[in-house]
């Protein structure tokens, strides 16, 4: 009996159709589960570190397939400029991609991002096949149809919502993650238990050992439930008018030391982490949340090798400052994301004053 788990697929409804969201081992090199969702030219967008790994099983699952071109782009953040999203469109206007053309995005969440965005301009709008490479992007980047460019004055200031037409989430693709990338994914999985699923929230809680060694049932149940858990956000509130402003738990706080650090010292999971220990125990501290459940997030957070502490000299003061930046902030409030109760998330407009007593 084989242990490897089955290939699932979420479907996930949005105004402009449906996306399936295909998660399992070895999908790429599995075509018969996903080239249908291909038409016209095709176009791989992915960058060098993945290329590496990744790029050939996937050009040999395609084939011979005609006018199909691949486009590989430095790695980093900093390919998510104007430059690199005009070169996605330079190369499809050079392919001849007309309306039916598909653009897949092999990466994590900076191609797809801008991969994404890139499909979403490209003659208002071609179809996006999003395979995503990292555990970051295949529980959160990848869905949901966010997409989006960086702007010199800030990060995503360009972009729009263009649900993909399809998710491939390869698992065995996670293999190649150094610890610390797939540890800094699993700060988006605890956050789907603590804004909004408190059994999930047990569930990590009793698995951190085998999420810890990769187990591949595990992981595949622990990507699964943080998809349908972003499924029931996006569902309802696809272009963020409300709810899905949840998601932003911890990632105000997160935003703030990533860019006060240059984006360089903390991956973004582990930035978030930092940020949902300090909403929980600000949360803990306006009284909307026992101060036992504050911890249990936080003990989590642990357990699973990620921070809960800001590195040292970025204290309240700095951290407010930056977060009086943050495009989310409105009338000059800064709005958070707070939980009243693991597994429940609000969002309170909340004063520079009360934020200090998170430090
Ligand atoms: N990553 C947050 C969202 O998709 O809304």
């Amino acid at each position: 009996m084989s242990l490897t788990p089955a290939i699932d697929t979420i479907e996930i409804p949005h105004s402009a159709g449906h996306c399936p969201v295909i998660l399992g081992r070895d999908l790429l090199t599995q075509p018969q589960h996903w080239a249908h969702t291909l038409t016209g030219a095709v176009l791989v967008v992915t960058e060098q570190t993945v290329a590496e790994h990744h790029l050939k099983p996937l050009m040999d699952a395609l084939g011979n397939r005609a006018n199909t071109d691949v486009l590989v782009l430095p790695p980093g953040e900093s390919t998510k400029n104007i430059a690199a999203w005009s070169s996605v469109l330079d190369r499809l206007v050079s392919m001849g991609a007309m309306r039916d053309a598909t653009v897949i995005a092999l990466g994590g969440g900076v191609i797809g991002d801008l991969a994404g965005f890139a499909a979403a301009s490209y003659m208002r709008g071609i179809a996006v096949i999003q395979m995503p490479t990292t555990l970051l992007a295949q529980v959160d980047a990848a869905i949901g149809g966010k997409t989006a460019i960086n702007h010199p004055q800030g990060k995503n200031l360009i972009g729009a919502f263009h649900a993909p037409r399809a998710v491939v989430s390869d698992l065995a693709t996670l293999d190649t993650l150094s610890d610390r990338h797939y540890r800094a994914g699993l700060a988006e999985v605890i956050k789907y238990g603590a804004i909004g699923d408190i059994a999930f929230f047990e569930w990590l809680e009793s698995r951190t050992q085998p999420l810890s060694q990769r187990d591949p049932e595990t992981l595949q149940t622990a990507i699964r439930q943080s998809v349908i858990n972003k499924k029931t956000v996006v569902v309802e509130d696809e272009r963020e008018t409300g709810r899905r402003a949840h998601l932003n738990f911890g990632h105000t706080f997160g935003h703030a030391l990533e860019a006060l650090t240059e984006y360089g010292s903390l991956e973004h999971g582990e930035a978030v982490a930092i940020g949902m220990v300090l909403a929980a125990r600000l949360s803990s501290e306006l009284g909307l949340l026992h101060q036992d459940q504050a911890q249990r997030l936080s003990t989590l957070i642990e357990a699973l090798g990620l921070p809960t502490e800001a590195p040292a000299g970025y204290g309240a003061q700095k951290i407010i400052e930056r977060m009086r930046l943050d495009k989310k902030n409105k009338d000059n409030t800064i709005h958070l994301v707070l939980l009243d109760d693991l597994g429940h998330a609000v969002i309170r407009p909340t004063s520079e004053a009360e934020i200090t007593q998170a430090f």
